[in-house]
């Protein structure tokens, strides 16, 4: 999809389709019926107002999502005006506008058009905000899932055109949308790799397709299969990989700009298990099939490491991926033997399906030997998480407020939805031994959070987040604005994140 800015006023744009959103201002006084009113700019556009004069309040009212289109608009050059409903004026923000973008986009491309113009929203003071959210929101959009149905129709947008009103930096705005782009494109790579099935995406060919964008965006990359994990000691990672005839591969990225402090250096750990059947401790055939995106972790860590390489901040950041499956056989581990991780914390596996805190806690670990002064860890970790939060927010954990804060800021930026869980002491005690130095499962209740402690147990005082996205890095139905498959969940904020440049 290529991305354009046009500083036109919307009368004489040439284009198959100019998009403009319109908002719910609510009842005035005297006017009992709320009434729909295109925001900022183009609210003084003349044809615009004729248009959205001539209907109804029933046919248009502003609500979010509501499409309006007009074939052959008076007064403008565009062949059509698509009329997208942004919700309540008072609420909207970057984060309405980015679904908006994208509900666009995915309410056009069935009717064969390929390209078209989005008027661009005011939005407080912040056009850079807003010209973020809309490319991003298409290239969400955009992506589809649907690559082995045989009758596909390749329905890709051929290009997007920002038209732009009133007192703006052109630079920044440029500047605004490529970053925008890479980071769209990127995140749309990691759902390309959480899609594909487990046959089709073992951990040697999630390793494939890390190390060939690495060359092609010029990251350093290494891969290591189960030698290295037996040289580097990383027997929780081991112990998870025995089972499957499918070697486990270690993939380490590096992201080292040479003008960049040698300090902070952020460490991304991803869990890439391929397929989860769950083990000796093996899970239930009815949705079994879903376990092929327990890779989504580490996809969005190769995604987040391609963003970063093209966005070129000055920091420097490290890639480990720790990608196998979870297989059931004559080899596999079975619950009630005990692990020596890399740290030499001995582990009592109870539960064989507890192995993403098992394959995280050695790449944690390691991404801390490898000088690692910050972590985040994404992983499609526990059930528990999607009962705790359903499949709106992510669960995020974290050791370090100053760390969180600036996470915080970074997931507002991104348009993401998290929610914090708590990392109190005494959860510890749920996962106490008695045999070894602790359990890699704590019962029934707090999963997500007894899970997250587990994990903390290998990070000590490290600044870290963890992003339990179990819930969320799968759509289970089709939206406005995204389609039904991976989500991509994580990396906006990560990258974000790293462009802010890995503060705590
Ligand atoms: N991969 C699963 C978690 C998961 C659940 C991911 C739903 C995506 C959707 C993880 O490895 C797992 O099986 N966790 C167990 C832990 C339990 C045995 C303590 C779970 O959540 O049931
Ligand atoms: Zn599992
Ligand atoms: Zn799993």
């Amino acid at each position: 999809m290529k991305t354009a800015l046009s500083f036109a006023a919307p009368t004489p744009i040439e284009t198959d389709c100019l998009a403009v959103v319109v908002l719910d201002e609510g009842a005035v006084k005297d006017q009992p019926q709320p009434k729909a009113q295109v925001s900022g700019n183009a609210a003084d556009d003349q044809a615009i107002h004729a248009v959205l004069a001539s209907l109804t309040t029933e046919e248009l009212s502003g609500k979010i999502f509501e499409m309006v289109l007009v074939h052959h608009p008076p007064g403008l050059k565009a062949k059509r005006l698509l009329l997208v409903g942004g919700g309540k004026a008072k609420s909207f923000s970057a984060f309405e506008l980015r679904r908006v973008a994208g509900a666009a986009v995915r309410f056009l491309k069935p009717k064969g058009i390929r390209s078209f113009t989005f008027l661009m929203p005011l939005l407080g003071t912040d056009p850079i905000a807003a010209v973020k959210a809309i490319v991003e929101g298409a290239f969400v959009a955009d992506y589809d899932p649907d690559t082995y149905k045989s009758d596909r129709k390749d329905q890709r947008l051929d290009s997007l055109t920002i038209a732009v009103t009133g007192e703006v930096q052109h630079d920044a705005l440029e500047a605004a949308m490529e970053q925008a782009c890479i980071i769209g494109e990127s995140q749309n790579f990691t759902r390309a790799l959480v899609n594909e099935p487990s046959n089709r995406m073992t951990p040697s060919m999630l390793a494939e397709r890390a190390w060939k964008m690495a060359q092609e965006v010029g990251l350093g990359c290494e891969v290591f299969g189960a030698d290295k994990l037996r040289e580097l000691k990383m027997g929780a990672f081991l112990s998870v990989a025995q089972g499957s005839d499918e070697e486990p591969r270690l993939i380490l990225m590096r992201y080292e700009p040479e003008d960049a402090p040698e300090e902070p250096v952020l460490g991304l750990v991803g869990k890439g298990i391929t397929f989860d059947s769950g083990g000796i401790s093996i899970k239930p055939s009815e949705g079994m099939e879903k376990m092929k995106y327990d890779m989504a972790g580490g996809a969005t860590m190769i995604g987040a490491m391609r963003a970063i390489a093209l966005l070129k901040p000055k920091v420097r950041v490290l890639g480990i991926i720790c990608a196998t499956e979870n297989m059931p056989s004559g080899k596999a581990q079975k619950p009630g033997d005990v692990q020596i991780a890399m740290s030499g914390k001995s582990i009592e596996v109870i539960n064989t399906d507890a192995e993403g805190r098992l394959v995280l806690a050695d790449g944690l670990y390691w991404a801390r030997q490898l000088g690692a002064t910050h972590l985040i860890d994404a992983a499609t970790l526990t059930g528990a998480v999607v009962v705790a939060l359903g499949h709106i927010n992510a669960g995020i954990f974290s050791n370090n407020e100053d760390m969180y804060g600036c996470f915080e800021q970074a997931e507002k930026r991104a348009g993401e939805k998290m929610w914090r869980m708590p990392l109190d002491a005494d959860y510890l005690e749920l996962l106490r031994s008695n045999i070894a130095d602790m359990m890699n499962v704590g019962g029934r209740w707090g999963g997500a959070i007894t899970a997250a402690m587990f994990i903390k147990e290998f990070v000590e005082d490290t600044p870290w987040i963890h992003l339990d996205i179990a819930g969320t890095a799968w759509v289970e139905e089709n939206k406005a604005w995204i389609a039904k498959g991976p989500s991509g969940i994580a990396l906006r904020s990560i990258v974000e994140y790293v462009v802010a440049g890995v503060r705590s």
